[in-house]
């Protein structure tokens, strides 16, 4: 096939699946997030997993997969710069529910090289070197679990945070070329954390000790009562820019 034709096809196929992903938005807004589910998981098996940061929504969201279909794929990042709680976590998880947790590592080589020209708390001196630490301990991993997939599912909610209001149910992300699913995006906090007792979900400790959004522990720190969710990761910068880049 001649290159003309190559990307003519590739036009194609990026129109179609934006058509599909349109219709597929449509027809889920406002839905439960069992519904959607239900439909994507039997929809694209073996082509869709949940990524989970061990937080209360994506411990809500493997609740409701394991229970759906097992055999579904849920990975991590462990970047290495996790809190302790988060390690026990992953292990319980995987106990409760008999399930295995892929973890994926960031290239040893890129972060020791990281490490030695920047120091090993880069993130404090600039926005630069912040994103830099974001890019090669979470999205160059995140780049090898996709592999093999057509949909990604997330635990986005449109309340956690003034860069999420405007997100769907179903996007298409075309950075990544992947459908993305984010089914408790209408939930609310309190709906989120009833469901993780009710169920008896295991959970991150520190979800009652002041932090309602957890990442890396140096980029973390617990917020005050009625403070912003997320006003407590990377503190230190504009909140109009507090995202690691998986999201944007
Ligand atoms: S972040 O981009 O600022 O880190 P947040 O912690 O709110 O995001 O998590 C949002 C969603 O991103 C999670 O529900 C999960 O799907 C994904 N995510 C974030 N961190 C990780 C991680 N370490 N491993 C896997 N998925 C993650
Ligand atoms: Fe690095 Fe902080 Fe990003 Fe974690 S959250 S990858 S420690 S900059």
């Amino acid at each position: 096939m001649g290159l003309g034709l190559y990307f003519k096809a590739v036009e194609v196929y990026n129109m179609a699946i934006q058509d599909t992903v349109k219709e597929l938005q449509e027809r889920f807004e406002g839905k439960s997030a069992d519904e959607v589910l239900d439909y994507f998981l039997k929809a694209y098996k073996g082509k869709i997993a949940l990524s989970s940061s061990l937080s209360y929504e994506d411990q809500v969201l493997t609740d409701l997969i394991v229970k759906k279909d097992p055999a579904t794929r849920i990975f991590t990042l462990d970047t290495g710069r996790l809190f302790p709680e988060t390690y026990k976590l992953i292990d319980k998880t995987q106990m409760q529910y008999g399930i295995e947790l892929e973890v994926f590592f960031p290239d040893f080589n890129n972060i020791q090289k990281m490490v030695r020209e920047k120091g090993i708390n880069l993130f404090y001196n600039s926005e630069e070197d912040r994103h830099l630490c974001c890019q090669l301990r979470k999205l160059e991993p995140l780049h090898r679990a996709f592999q093999g997939l057509e949909v990604w599912i997330c635990g986005l909610r449109r309340s956690q945070s003034v860069t999420r209001t405007d997100m769907k149910v179903v996007e298409w992300d075309a950075k990544n070329g992947l459908i993305k699913v984010n089914p408790l995006i209408d939930w609310s906090e309190e709906q989120t954390k009833q469901y993780v007792h009710d169920n008896h979900v295991p959970y991150n400790p520190l979800h009652d000790k002041g932090f309602p959004s957890i990442g890396c522990e140096p980029c973390t720190r617990a917020v005050k009562p009625g403070e912003d969710i997320r006003s407590g990761r990377w503190w230190w910068e504009d909140p109009t820019h507090r995202e690691c880049g998986l999201h944007k």
